[in-house]
């Protein structure tokens, strides 16, 4: 049981997969990533892979932002994502990583005129914010906004914003930093999506916000919708607002539905785990075990040999 790579057309150990440190992307930013879970269903011993097809269709699209063309279409991805999982031997969570990149080994920023890679790597990884309530800041980072770096792909050059966020929210002793865009209005986390819960509705930056178009997103919305008859509202959320909110929660692949319990020192709603965000939680958790057929269009299943 180790983790595996799909890299350069071939299936192989992730400790075999190696490049060179010339490869542009590495130097420039110019590649663009995914995050993908394998959910172990120990019960029926199979792996279910949960809307690796959106995720892969999400990722094409950042493709076409930064001119990568790859000799893949997303059955491919899909297909080769399927075999690299298989080749851990693995019987628990797995984490895929997809990136697709500028693999020229040359110097020069640009995005025209290189030859482009791609590879998918299968491990495992934890719950990405651990599984308790978040205490989170609001970064002095702004968001970037698209007329910067498009935030509608995971661009890995735009996630030194991220990383500058996280860092300083971090050392001052917070789990997670929540970004205002450049207009000030509420835009996501480091690495996840955020909704707010005020007098019963549910809402969450639109998409012109500086978010990223996370798949998490969209599930809780159709859950919402379909399973608790709430229609989620899309709307610009100023700061305050979320200090004033019953309930505030990331969503996110590698993170799954997490409650929000204090911000800036403030405690939001009564501190604790709101009651629509556990909610939400216990359906995203169970909807991404495979089990409910109404949802099949969300599960690739894998049975291990
Ligand atoms: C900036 C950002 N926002 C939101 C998300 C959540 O997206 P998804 O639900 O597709 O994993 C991610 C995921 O990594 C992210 O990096």
């Amino acid at each position: 049981m180790e983790p595996y790579a799909f890299f350069e057309d071939k299936f192989m150990p992730l400790k075999d997969a190696k490049m060179g440190i010339l490869t542009q992307a590495l130097h420039y930013g110019t590649a663009c990533f995914g995050g993908i879970r394998g959910f172990w269903d120990e019960e029926k011993q199979h792996f279910c892979l949960f809307r690796v097809k959106d995720h892969y269709r999400r990722q094409l699209d950042a493709c076409k932002i930064l001119n990568i063309n790859l000799p893949y279409d997303v059955d491919k991805m899909a297909e080769v994502t399927v075999e690299t999982v298989r080749l851990t031997g693995f019987k628990e969570n797995v984490y895929c990583r997809p990136l697709a990149y500028k693999s020229s080994e040359a110097i020069g920023v640009k995005l025209h005129d290189l030859d482009d890679g791609f590879f998918v790597i299968a491990t495992t990884l934890p719950a990405y914010l651990g599984t308790g309530g978040i205490r989170c800041c609001t970064s002095s980072w702004r968001r970037v906004s698209d007329s910067q770096i498009s935030p509608r792909g995971k661009i890995t050059g735009l996630y030194v914003n991220s990383a500058l966020a996280k860092t300083d929210a971090n050392r001052a002793g917070f789990d997670e930093a929540i970004m205002m865009n450049e207009r000030g209005h509420v835009a996501e986390g480091t690495g996840e999506n955020l909704f707010v819960v005020i007098k019963g509705q549910l809402i969450t930056p639109p998409p012109y916000d500086s978010i990223l178009l996370g798949i998490t997103r969209d599930t809780v919305m159709q859950l919402a919708r379909n399973e608790l008859g709430i229609e989620t509202v899309e709307r610009s959320i100023d700061r305050s607002e979320l200090y004033v909110a019953d309930e505030v929660f990331f969503t996110g692949t590698a993170t799954n539905v997490a409650p929000v319990v204090e911000l800036d020192h403030r405690p939001i709603g009564d501190g604790e785990t709101g009651p629509l965000a556990a909610k939400l939680r216990e359906l995203y958790t169970q909807v991404t075990l495979g089990r409910n057929p109404k949802y099949s269009e969300w599960y690739t299943f894998l049975k291990p040999e």
